[in-house]
């Protein structure tokens, strides 16, 4: 039985691109999602890829996955929250009453950034964290799920 890798990706990452280039580089979402298909394809996932600004739709997708962990058909959760990242309870409960294996996973270094940027609601439910390497960090999650 094939598993499944879920990305999720939080608020304004539909700007990438466009969005400081200088932080978060040119490539697009798009990019991103074919980056993550081709890791996915390498290790024999399926992927499930999306993007939401809505705090709840992310709690929704997490649910989902949850229900896919539940039933031994996930490989793992790959979450970008963005901003949330740093304010969401819901997002830290949804994981934990879940228990989704989960890579946090960030595109800049957060910890060379706004001190606000330092704390996360998710690495103390995260498996991995996975902060700095850009774009390519997508794929390298990826490759440490499939070692899980
Ligand atoms: C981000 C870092 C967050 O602090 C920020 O709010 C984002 C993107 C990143 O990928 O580097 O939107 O998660």
């Amino acid at each position: 039985m094939t598993k499944t890798v879920y990305v999720l990706n939080g608020p304004n990452l539909n700007l990438l691109g466009t969005r400081e280039p200088q932080v978060y580089g040119s490539q697009t979402l798009a990019d991103v999602e074919q980056l993550c298909t081709e890791a996915c394809a390498r290790h024999g996932f399926t992927l499930v890829f999306r993007q939401s600004n809505h705090e709840g739709a992310l709690v929704d997708w997490i649910h989902e996955a949850g229900r896919l962990h539940a039933a031994g058909q996930l490989a793992g959760l790959v979450l970008n929250a963005a901003a949330y990242t740093h304010t969401s309870v819901a997002l830290l409960d949804a994981v934990k009453g879940t228990g989704v294996p989960l890579v946090e996973l960030h595109i800049s270094n957060v910890h060379a950034r706004e001190p606000f940027r330092h704390h996360s609601y998710i690495s103390a439910v995260a498996r991995a964290v996975v902060c700095g390497l850009g774009v390519a960090g997508y794929g390298l999650a990826i490759d440490a799920i499939a070692q899980w």
